[in-house]
């Protein structure tokens, strides 16, 4: 049976430009593309999941409006249970406007309905948050649902891991009720200056992402590198999300940490390889063809 995977998380409509470097303050710059896609790191997540073979639920809001619309039926697309996501009136979709070029990206959010993403809407879909193998989180909604949702989890010993991006000064209810904390380098470095010591205390829950060099975690105070393929880099939007998404579905298969390393990073290294976020993230076949290549 397929592990279940519940995410507690934003969806956002990505509104992307392509130019060829970032306008200066006060320029107009000519660009080259417009493309909107759906996005979030929450709906990332869960495409990337569902498309590694996991039974994936989704808990979150949309505004009542085409952006909502299209973001739900995007996910119901990928087989995910979207039968989480309220429609609620007043506030619109979640969206953000992202600048792709050359070198980086910068991204500007609103984060709209994903704001009303209150406590209450966890009990209101607590049976779904009970019957998962593995919950995931991630900071675009409020941090006191963050915080509620930990002590769901810890309450009921239900795994649960959080990806804390964009990074925000965690609760220590947080960090003591995840599982696995799942930062990319900048995050981690953001983290230890609003939690000194967090990294001496907790250095076991934590699973750094650092790009084109993989990631790594801590055992026994050793760190411990998995690195990953060379990618043929398209747009990094998303990237992280995937790593997320594959890791959580290959820890809840039983995996051992560093085989879901390993998986999540060359899942990683293929989403950069096309455009877009939920767009890139790749199937279970494509994951297995480049694992079992690189063993040759
Ligand atoms: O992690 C990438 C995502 O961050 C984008 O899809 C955008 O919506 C923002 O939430
Ligand atoms: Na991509």
């Amino acid at each position: 049976t397929k592990p279940k995977i519940t995410i507690v998380g934003s969806l956002n409509m990505d509104l992307v430009v392509t130019a060829k470097r970032h306008p200066e303050i006060g320029e107009t710059l000519t660009g080259q593309t417009f493309s909107t896609l759906c996005g979030g790191k929450g709906a990332n997540q869960a495409v990337a999941a569902a498309r590694l073979g996991c039974d994936v639920t989704f808990i979150g809001k949309v505004g009542n409006d085409a952006f909502g619309e299209e973001m739900i039926e995007n996910l119901r697309n990928e087989g995910i249970n979207v039968d989480h996501i309220e429609k609620v009136d007043d506030t619109e979709s979640g969206i953000a406007m992202i600048t792709v070029n050359p070198m980086d990206n910068t991204v500007i959010i609103v984060p709209g309905a994903n704001a009303l993403m209150t406590k209450d809407v966890l009990d209101a879909h607590k049976d779904a948050i009970l019957n998962s193998d593995i919950v995931v989180t991630q900071l675009e909604i409020p941090m006191e649902t963050v915080d509620y949702l930990a002590t769901i989890c810890g309450e009921n010993k239900i795994d649960l891991v959080v990806n804390p991006a964009p990074a925000q000064r965690l609760t220590d209810n947080i960090i003591e009720n995840s599982t696995y904390i799942t930062p990319n380098q900048i995050e981690l470095t953001q983290l230890a200056d609003f939690h000194p010591g967090v990294l001496n205390n907790y250095a076991h829950k934590f699973v750094v992402t650092s790009g084109s060099k993989g990631c790594y975690y801590t055992v026994d105070a050793y760190k411990v590198t998995v690195p990953t393929r060379k990618a043929d880099v398209v747009d990094t939007t998303g990237a992280g999300d995937c790593f997320n998404g594959a890791f959580v579905s290959h820890i809840a298969r039983g995996q051992s940490l560093e085989d879901s390393c390993n998986f999540a990073n060359v899942a990683a290294s293929l989403s950069v390889e096309k455009f877009g976020a939920q767009a890139a993230m790749p199937t279970m076949d494509e994951v297995m063809e480049k694992l079992s290549s690189s063993k040759k």
